[in-house]
């Protein structure tokens, strides 16, 4: 009998079927879904404008290299046009966020002929060797080197870092507008303008990753905005095809434009049913105003939990997040809520060591966000009374 190999600890959950906000288990429990894969089901569960498209287009042509032109690429791009700045003018479709930070880092490395790499303490990037090489967690890293370049890790959110570091020769410096597997720490606007000055005065490329940010989740269509600035490099996955696997690379024209055949390619890349996805999440992000109903749901989320802060102060520490991209930071190992919380009926992941993370679909309503604080202060409540934690000093 062959058998998975066990790279994520099991939730002890076996789900038969999900739509919107929900999943259910098969003893017909049903579960609100913050994990939501990741968040890339931010569109929600089953969402049918995006099933019916894929659908229709299964019927149609599913397969298709991508040197053959399709209505369905055209549509897609026309779609992206709506949502990526102007200065974005190129793009390259992949199927995974780590692929999409791949050829973020290629392409860097190769137009500015430069080898050395910025990144940040707690970023995470993805697995591939590229994308790991600037991913930071030890854990994740080790036993994997050498990694192909030269990449230093600074603090997050230090402006003066990064005005000392990014000089002459760096290629590219890589960024989450919000860290989300390092913690929900957020870059402050003053440090994401630093990046971009230091950019421009020495040529390096700016890498923005909104793989978990991007598409709406922080009450944004991406996250960079709320900085007002503009990246070189934008790589996005996740919740864009609506929980289909479709992943993209957004260059600017100058870098665009240098690009030639055989540089990079995929044999999955942008195949059509994960344009049609993409087209369709577009659709909805747009018509159904997802961003705005994040902005009005998150802020609702987070004030709720920031009560639980002020009532819980020697357990909770801090409230993190935008949008619907939030967490509860602990002062201890959060293992334990994050189990209750499941068998209260709702799933949530980790974020860092310490954070009990949320990215719930944008369909989460005042009803959900009730039973989620009001299933934590219960939690709270019994892991106190039975003396569960050790508080950290
Ligand atoms: C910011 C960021 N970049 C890249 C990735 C990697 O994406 P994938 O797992 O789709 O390869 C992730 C995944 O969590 C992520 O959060």
């Amino acid at each position: 009998m062959v058998r998975l190999i066990q790279f994520y600890s099991p939730r002890g959950l076996k789900l038969s079927r999900a739509e919107n906000q929900y999943v259910w288990d098969i003893n017909g429990k049903r579960y609100l879904d913050c994990h939501a894969q990741y968040g890339s089901l931010f569109l929600g569960h089953k969402n049918m404008k995006i099933i019916n498209a894929i659908k229709e287009q299964l019927d149609k042509i599913y397969g298709v290299y991508p040197a053959f032109d399709t209505d369905v690429k055209e549509k897609a791009l026309e779609s992206l046009s709506k949502i990526l700045p102007k200065r974005l003018e190129y793009v390259y479709f992949l199927n995974g966020g780590g692929e999409a930070v791949e050829l973020s880092l290629k392409i860097t490395r190769k137009l500015t002929g430069r080898k050395r790499f910025i990144s940040f303490i707690n970023a995470f990037h993805g697995r591939t060797m590229g994308a790991l090489s600037v991913t930071w967690n030890p854990r994740y890293r080790e036993g994997y080197d050498p990694f192909p370049w030269d990449v230093k890790f600074l603090p997050y959110n230090k402006v003066e870092e990064v005005e000392r570091e990014v000089d002459d020769n760096t290629a590219g410096v890589i960024v989450e507008v919000i860290q989300g597997e390092g913690g929900l720490n957020e870059a402050s606007i003053e440090f994401l303008k630093a990046i971009r000055e230091s950019c421009d005065k020495t040529g390096a490329q700016m890498i923005v990753d909104e793989v978990q940010t991007g598409f709406g989740r922080t009450g944004y269509i991406w996250a960079y905005q709320y900085a007002g600035i503009e990246p070189d490099i934008l790589v996005a996955g996740k919740s864009l095809g609506g929980g289909f696997p479709v992943s993209l690379t957004a260059v600017k024209t100058e870098l665009g434009e240098k690009l030639a055949e055989g540089d990079h390619g995929s044999t999955f890349g942008g195949n059509p049913l994960a344009l049609t996805a993409l087209t369709a999440s577009i659709n909805v992000l747009l018509e159904d105003n997802v961003v705005e109903k994040t902005v009005q749901k998150g802020s609702i989320f987070k004030k709720r939990l920031e009560e639980i802060k002020y009532e819980y102060k020697d357990v909770v520490r801090e409230v993190k997040g935008r949008g619907l991209m939030i967490g509860v930071e602990t002062r201890f190992d959060p293992t334990e809520i994050l189990k209750r919380l499941q068998d209260n009926g709702v799933i949530s992941l980790k974020a860092g060591r310490l954070v009990v993370r949320f990215l719930p679909p944008y369909l989460i309503t005042s009803e959900d966000i009730e039973l989620v604080v009001e299933a934590f202060r219960r939690i709270l409540n019994q892991i106190r009374e039975e003396q569960k934690y050790k508080p950290l000093a």
